[in-house]
């Protein structure tokens, strides 16, 4: 047997110290979880990023007023948030199967859907409008009877729009996602689009060329409120209708919103809803 000579007997002790040292400093971490940095929970959020100014793709990035605004809502509760475009068939799938944590997508918080979804407090209010081609005949919702209109399939502007022209109407031509809609007028293969007003205004408004102006028909068309969508039962509801008050509070939303609309939004009026 080799005999340990004197350097590399230090250095030998030099090791096991070592070793030792971090032995215990492992141990110390782990017994004591609190020593670690809280790591955030990351939560996968989907969209249908086809609805502009809300969410839509921009070089390939999921943009718009929804996503910053859920990042900021997501930051007060402690939570990271990946969002992801999957449609909005898709979208309603992905979370009642709760592959999904929740979805925020410009969706109106109707009874129908609360059959089967929870619903955060509002965060935007919201109607249907009809967008045309300038010159165009129509000037009231009861105007489109009779008339092509392209909706996005399986929204309230497929809903509002049966019930002027009935429920099976021909008439009424529904595509997987808004842009095909306004493709679908553009295009001259509809007389009309029925969607959220944000959406068919800030349309309109960039694209000139296309000649387009909104109308809207307050007697036939509601208030709508948009909300976050979780499965039924999510505990993650309570902690995010306490996050969006918070940014209702610390002027987050007010900034967020001002950045995308260029006004000042109306947040006593979304408050007030949570009192009903
Ligand atoms: N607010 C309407 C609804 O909930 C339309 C929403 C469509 N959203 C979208 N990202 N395509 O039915």
């Amino acid at each position: 047997m080799k005999k340990i000579t004197g350097w590399s007997f230090v250095l030998l002790l030099a090791v096991m110290m070592m070793l030792a040292g971090c032995g215990t400093k492992e141990a110390d971490t782990t017994a004591k979880g609190e020593e670690k940095p809280e790591e955030k929970k990351t939560l996968r959020v989907v969209t249908d990023a086809a609805y502009a100014p809300f969410e839509y793709m921009d070089k390939g990035e999921i943009v718009g007023f929804d996503v910053d605004f859920i990042k900021a809502v997501a930051k007060e509760a402690g939570y990271e948030v990946n969002i992801e475009h999957v449609g909005w068939d898709p979208l309603f799938v992905e979370i009642e199967s709760k592959r999904a944590d929740f979805g925020i997508s410009a969706i109106t918080i109707n009874d129908d859907r609360k059959k089967s979804y929870d619903f955060s407090v509002p965060y935007f209010l919201s109607t249907n409008k009809i967008l045309i081609p300038e010159g165009s005949a129509i000037k009231s919702a009861s105007d489109l009877k009779g008339k092509i209109v392209a909706v996005q399939a399986g929204t309230t502007g497929q809903e509002v729009t049966e019930a002027l022209l009935g429920k099976n109407s021909d008439n009424i031509k529904k595509f997987e996602n808004n842009n095909l809609a306004i493709m679908e007028l553009t295009s001259g293969g509809a007389d009309a689009v029925v969607a959220d007003n944000t959406v068919v205004e800030e349309y309109a408004k960039n694209n000139p060329d296309k000649k387009l102006v909104v109308i809207e028909d307050t007697n036939q068309f509601d208030a709508e409120y948009y909300g976050l969508m979780f499965p039924k039962g999510s505990e993650l509801k309570a902690e995010f209708d306490e996050a969006i008050n918070k940014v209702f509070e610390n002027g987050e939303y007010a900034r967020i919103y001002k950045e995308w609309f260029g006004s000042e939004p109306d947040i006593q009026n979304l408050k007030d809803q949570q009192k009903e």
